[in-house]
């Protein structure tokens, strides 16, 4: 049996469905890879536990109950904090692992942290394998991003369309010689719900009240209507297709104005109501071309848009939650992937694909 010890930063709600995945999948894991993950490490933003031989499954057990109650992974060590305003940080759980002699760790970043480049470099200086689900490393500046791409240890399946193969779709693709010219995509299933809401005759600011109510958008809505989740994501395909793209190659449009930036989540909640006329002229104008509108991105080698596009009603990609890649072989009926759109479990799932695919390489 290979043992893999496994890092991993961030319990949220990836980071829980993730440790019962590792504990649902144990015996398959040994019966068809001959793989055993140890957690040797969990951490959220306030604690650390760590076990050197692995956590055992009832002590992850334990952390996805406490992290369920709003409590931190490590009680304990957030108590140490406050007593000593000092919990590792995530370099130092990184060299905790040298130091423990552990060899072949997986490193999984699944907060949704900016900064975590040190991290993830000091671990790739180890000879650790990386998986992230979160997107900011390899969407900031090129010069430090470009290192995590194609690179040999680094696995990022779920940064893109959660647990659909969309990376490893483009990643085969770029191997079997075809070359990229467009990729088109719905990559934001939040703003998938609410452009279906105002289809319906919703409001814009009903659609984000019951889109957040049924918790699919951040807890500060903005943060998805802003529309830079879906910049990064499809910055990420883009920069994959060997295009060197910069933040400010692609056009993003944000649903809200900036002057309501500065306000508290209630206050805008409130003042998103002042949006709501001019959405709906739009959707209506859409309508009377017998198009929807659809928050989408559209990419190419010079750059791209990310913003509402009137779609034809009677297209498949009006409904679908979908990515599109149009090639040198796809052409003229471009490579569509989609389905279900990014939830827990199946941005979960691809993380734990990346964390086998890498074990099994080992
Ligand atoms: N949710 C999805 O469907 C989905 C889909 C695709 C990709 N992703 C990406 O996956 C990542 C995680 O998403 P999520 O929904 O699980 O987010 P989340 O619920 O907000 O969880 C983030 C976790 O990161 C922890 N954290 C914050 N700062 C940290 C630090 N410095 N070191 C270690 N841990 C830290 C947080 O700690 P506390 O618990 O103490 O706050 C929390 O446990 C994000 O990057 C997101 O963009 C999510």
């Amino acid at each position: 049996m290979k043992r893999v010890p496994v890092i991993v930063l961030g319990a949220g709600g990836v980071g829980q469905a993730l440790l019962r995945q590792i504990v649902d999948g144990r015996s398959l894991h040994a019966s068809r890879n001959k793989i055993q993950f140890d957690v040797v490490a969990v951490a959220d933003s306030n604690s650390l536990r760590w076990e050197s031989n692995g956590l055992t499954d009832i002590q992850l057990g334990d952390i996805i109950a406490a992290k369920k109650m709003g409590m931190p992974v490590n009680p304990e060590g957030c108590r140490q904090k406050r007593l000593t305003g000092k919990r590792p940080s995530n370099l130092d759980i990184i060299d905790f692992a040298p130091a423990a002699e552990l060899k072949n760790v997986i490193v999984v970043d699944i907060t949704a942290q900016a900064g975590m480049e040190p991290v993830i470099d000091r671990a790739l200086d180890y000879g650790y394998s990386v998986v992230m689900a979160n997107k900011k490393a390899l969407a900031g500046p090129w010069d430090t991003a470009q290192l995590y791409f194609n690179h040999r240890r680094i696995r990022h399946e779920s940064t893109v369309g959660g647990g659909q193969p969309v990376i490893a779709t483009l990643r085969t693709l770029l191997d079997t010689n075809d070359v990229i010219h467009e990729i088109e995509g719905q990559l934001s299933g939040t703003l998938g719900y609410i452009c279906q809401q105002l289809d319906r005759g919703v409001a814009f600011s009903q659609a984000v009240a019951q889109a957040k109510a049924n918790g699919y958008t951040e807890p500060d809505p903005r943060e998805d209507l802003g529309g830079r989740d879906v910049m990064r994501k499809v910055m990420i395909l883009g920069r994959m297709a060997g295009w060197p793209l910069e933040e400010d190659d692609i056009g993003v449009e944000s649903l809200y104005p900036a002057e309501m930036a500065a306000l508290s989540v209630p206050k805008f909640m409130k003042a998103a109501a002042a949006l709501d006329e001019a959405m709906r002229e739009r959707v209506d104008a859409a309508a009377a071309e017998g198009c929807v509108l659809r928050y989408t991105a559209v990419l190419s080698q010079n750059g791209g848009t990310v913003g509402l596009k009137a779609i034809p009603a009677d297209s498949p990609l009006a409904n679908l939650k979908y990515i599109s890649f149009r090639t040198g072989r796809y052409n003229d009926e471009p490579l569509l992937i989609g389905g279900k759109g990014a939830g827990v479990e199946m941005t979960a799932a691809g993380v734990l694909g990346d964390m086998v695919d890498l074990a099994r390489e080992m």
